[in-house]
């Protein structure tokens, strides 16, 4: 009988051993979660790769996180996902040319806007970042990082998503008049730079595709059904669910808010449907997990035990994630930024 995915996972990696490092996002499904040699939200997993001295870094997460592993990575490791197809609707919405198209037009009349994007973007936006003094941002580190992107020139271009510039601006007190979201079509060209003379923060018009279907009539229904429970959500959420919750932040805040909630408490969740699902096995006879929305993310789905088991099989013929030399030394200077400016705020 063929060995199963289970089985054949097991068996690479007790070959490949220390040449090896699986990790994984927490919105892995279990079968591939429970093979991880390191879990976490996207500023862990990036924090982690300049520690791992495997030469194999197999990243079980969408290709956008994948990428930031293969730009942070030591020359001779190399980077794989099981499915390079695992994109992130949310880092289409910003495609790199459209983004150096508009960051050229707020910076026509010479003032020095400097781009921030969320790591849920393409290695090209990074590294237009880069070469435009900017950085790079995660759901953990986004309060430092504007702070720092604010302190660093004549404004910010956050991009792509304008939950999280909007939640980040409302916890830093930037006034709602002192932001803008932009008109990216048309390449920009119809963005009036003098009507953004007075604005500090710019935003990109994405979102996430899962998490602002969440809305505030859910929390208000969840809280009428159960009095005195708990409300946790990623900050990917509109500002109305986010003001309507207990608690918001990244994957990992999550997981760390229900952990802390006291035993026999119901705690609801708004972000990916495999996340919650593991925290409410987890706590289960103990306290009540629940989601506020049933949605998984299914370019998380695209990467299967089997497609893992499948690469692990024969590593040596896998082709590695590529971000050539021109994209990943900005990138990575964007990225570098970012790891910094959170070392010295003390974030991990
Ligand atoms: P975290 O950084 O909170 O893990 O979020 C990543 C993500 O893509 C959320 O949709």
């Amino acid at each position: 009988m063929d060995a199963s995915p289970y089985d054949r996972i097991v068996a690479a990696k007790a070959a490949l051993g220390g040449d090896l490092a699986i990790l994984a996002h927490h919105y892995q499904g279990d079968d591939v979660y429970r093979h991880a040699d390191f879990a976490g939200d996207s500023l862990e997993l990036s924090s982690r790769i300049e520690g791992l001295d495997a030469s194999s870094i197999v990243f079980c997460g969408v290709t956008f996180m994948a990428e930031t592993a293969a730009v942070l990575a030591k020359p001779g490791q190399n980077v794989f996902i099981p499915d390079p197809k695992a994109g992130c609707v949310l880092s289409d919405m910003a495609p790199a040319p459209l983004v150096a198209a508009v960051i050229k037009r707020l910076r026509a009349g010479g003032r020095r806007v400097i781009p921030l994007t969320y790591v849920n973007s393409q290695a090209e936006v990074k590294a237009v970042c880069g070469r435009y003094g900017g950085s790079v941002c995660t759901s953990a580190n986004a309060r430092i990082m504007v702070a720092w992107a604010l302190a660093q020139g004549e404004g910010v271009l956050f991009l792509p998503d304008q939950n999280l510039a909007r939640n980040t601006c409302d916890a830093l007190g930037v006034p709602a008049g002192r932001r803008q979201v932009l008109d990216v079509f048309s390449r920009g060209r119809t963005i009036d730079t003098a009507r953004l003379a007075g604005k500090d923060v710019m935003i990109w018009p994405g979102q996430c595709v899962i998490h602002s279907r969440i809305k505030p009539a859910a929390i208000a229904a969840f809280r009428a059904e159960h009095p005195g429970a708990l409300v946790v959500v990623h900050p990917e959420c509109s500002p109305e669910v986010v003001a309507a919750a207990d608690s918001c932040g990244s994957t990992s805040h999550i997981i760390g808010y229900c952990e802390a909630a006291p035993a026999g408490r119901t705690v609801a969740v708004g972000t990916e449907i495999n996340m919650v699902a593991r925290l409410a096995k987890k706590y289960a006879g103990v306290k009540t997990i629940v989601p506020l929305m049933g949605r998984g993310c299914s370019n998380m789905a695209k990467i299967t035990e089997e497609k893992l088991a499948r690469q692990l099989d024969d590593l040596d013929r896998e082709t590695p994630v590529a971000v050539g030399p021109d994209v990943r030394e900005p990138a990575r200077l964007a990225l570098t930024r970012m790891l910094n400016a959170c070392r010295a705020a003390g974030l991990r």
